[in-house]
């Protein structure tokens, strides 16, 4: 035998040698749920350590979050079912997401902030488009989204988020942003979103889920890839700055494909089912849950992702400061 693999895994100081993949503080997005009430906090039951909560309690979450080297965030809103309706009229009024949204810019410059550009928090079919007749409406919501990025690009977000999945939004809002003097702010496009059974402890933390039907009319066949790439084309061709693969688990080859046919940066978000998965094996015992943990984000870096939107992201970061590895 000239070769033998495991020379190199000797010592731990020889395998931290040859390691191919490393994950920084400074590649994880952390999502963070807003509600109105500016100093309540409820941890949400199928996400242990992940809160809806108010302002004041999102100030101290991302002071913290800043201290540990997590310096970028997504912020959804909670919004209460008595102001949704069919269009997602609260989603562009002045409200106390985008206030909230100014004030975390305004307290922490140096932070990146990354707003929620879709209608499912505020509507009440409980879907991320216009619905008509049981269909959604493609061009009718990008109008709402366009108001909506442009909302959000007011007051002071670094990049848009479009989680919606409709056809040409990202064209749409790259040309509305650039009209009304918001060159700088980027756009982060769920490129490829699939319609995931993942999302389940999202939709009851937002109390979002589909009033009827499924969004398989929008997101994607969990089977196809290279629909993903073309959606990856699109996106490309009408400005993002940034492309998503969601969730993350599921989809480590699709995040690899985009990875290697073209040269925008990457992004995963690893999904509130996955993080569920993890939190409750672990919570039984069956799983060494950190050890799992760290397992999923390398691999998702290794995968190809530059940077990783993860309900992990504070506590893998406290213990990384620490070395608790
Ligand atoms: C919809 C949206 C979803 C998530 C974020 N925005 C999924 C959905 O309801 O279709 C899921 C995030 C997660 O599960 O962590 N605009």
């Amino acid at each position: 035998m000239l070769k033998r693999p495991r020379r190199n895994r000797k010592s731990e100081v020889i395998r931290n040698l040859v390691q191919e993949t490393v994950l920084l503080p400074q590649n994880l997005i952390y999502p963070l749920f807003l509600i109105e009430q500016p100093k309540e906090k409820h941890e949400i039951h199928s996400m242990p350590g992940i809160y809806r909560q108010g302002k004041f309690c999102i100030f101290d979450e991302i002071n913290e979050c800043m201290n540990l080297g997590i310096r970028s965030f997504v912020v959804f809103p909670v919004i209460p079912n008595e102001l949704k309706d069919k269009t997602a009229t609260f989603g562009v009024k002045n409200q106390f997401y985008v206030q909230t949204l100014k004030e975390i810019k305004t307290r922490f410059p140096e932070c990146c902030l990354i707003s929620d550009i879709a209608m499912d928090p505020y509507s009440s079919d409980g879907h991320d488009g216009i619905v008509e007749n049981g269909k959604i409406i493609n061009d009718k919501t990008i109008e709402i989204l366009v108001k909506m990025a442009l909302l959000h690009a007011e007051h002071g977000v670094d990049f848009v988020g479009p989680s919606d999945m409709m056809d040409g939004r990202v064209l749409a809002i790259r040309q509305a942003l650039d009209a009304n003097g918001f060159e700088e702010t980027g756009i982060m496009s769920y490129t490829a979103k699939y319609a995931s059974g993942f999302y389940g402890p999202f939709r009851d933390a937002l109390d979002s889920a589909p009033k009827f039907g499924d969004k398989k009319t929008y997101q994607m066949d969990p089977a196809n890839a290279r629909e993903a790439l073309m959606e990856m084309e699109l996106d490309n061709q009408e400005g993002a700055d940034i492309l998503m693969v969601k969730p993350a688990l599921s989809y480590l080859d699709v995040i690899h494909r985009l990875k290697t046919n073209c040269y925008t940066p990457i992004a995963a978000y690893n999904v509130s089912g996955e993080y569920a998965m993890v939190k409750a094996a672990g919570r039984n015992g069956w799983i060494d849950e950190k050890k799992v943990r760290d397992e999923i984000l390398i691999s998702i870096k290794r995968a190809g992702a530059d940077m990783i939107l993860t309900y992990f992201a504070k506590e893998w970061a406290l213990d990384y400061k620490n070395q608790n590895f």
